[in-house]
């Protein structure tokens, strides 16, 4: 399968940071996986200007479940579409942790997001105590069985695999077990959506860096990586890209 590389600028970047746009383009022709940029809202759409006609897209972090309405502060999936947003990182756990984002929530974001014909990256992940209580795999599969709308697809739909104990802490998960939640997630992917299940990319995030991410790429049911600090540093992020060519 095609890897997906995508970057979580989270609330990071001023228009200054359009240059590691400008470095990442000298990627376009040399490499085979799919390049996705999610800065903040402000940044989408002059980002998506300077991406254009190169192999990086550009996605957002968060959107509303309404096309439009009376929602102070909030942005719909229509807006982000129609100024150049072609994905949507969804239920990412300082989300869910912050503002409680329940699963049901990430659901309807969801499918806002396929109906405005974008990509949504649905993120699930556990805490330290459910791994230390031997509950990883249960309560990944729970939230993905929530947050997965009806109107998911493989083209539409990837899942972003992060431990929250390893967003940020240089910590990660062996291995093993990543691939152990992988194919915990492939086989309910498959149970949800047959055939189609087999396609969906699934990323594994938390402390990717351009030194692990080949390790982590050659793990089975790992089809890319959603990519937090190591994404703000052009030089850094094109590493872990060359990695999983
Ligand atoms: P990190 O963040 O790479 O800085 O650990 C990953 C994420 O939160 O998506």
């Amino acid at each position: 399968m095609r890897k997906l590389i995508a970057g979580n600028w989270k609330m990071n970047g001023l228009a200054s940071s359009l240059a590691e746009i400008e470095v990442l383009k000298g990627l376009t022709g040399k490499v085979t996986c799919d390049i996705v940029v999610c800065p903040p809202f402000t940044l989408v759409e002059k980002a998506a200007e300077c991406a254009a006609g190169s192999a990086i897209t550009v996605g957002a972090q968060d959107c509303h479940a309404q096309t439009m309405g009376a929602y102070t502060g909030d942005v719909s999936a229509e807006m982000l579409a129609e100024i150049g947003a072609r994905f949507v990182i969804l239920g990412h756990s300082e989300r869910r942790a912050a503002y409680g984002e329940m699963d049901g929530v990430v659901a309807g974001k969801a499918a806002a997001v396929h109906k405005a014909r974008l990509a949504s990256i649905i993120c699930v992940g556990e805490t330290l105590t459910e791994r230390n209580e031997g509950r990883a795999a249960e309560v990944v599969c729970a939230q993905l069985e929530g947050s997965i709308p009806d109107t998911a697809t493989s083209s539409n739909t990837m899942i972003a695999y992060e431990p929250v104990w390893a967003i940020g802490t240089g910590q990660v998960p062996s291995l093993a077990q990543i691939e152990e939640i992988h194919s915990s997630i492939r086989q309910m992917l498959k149970e949800r959506l047959g055939d189609d299940g087999g396609r969906v990319r699934i990323l594994y995030g938390g402390s990717v860096k351009a030194q692990n991410a080949k390790a982590i790429f050659s793990v089975s049911n790992v089809d890319g990586a959603l990519v937090g600090g190591a994404s703000l540093k052009a030089s850094e992020f094109a590493g872990i890209i060359l990695a999983a060519d």
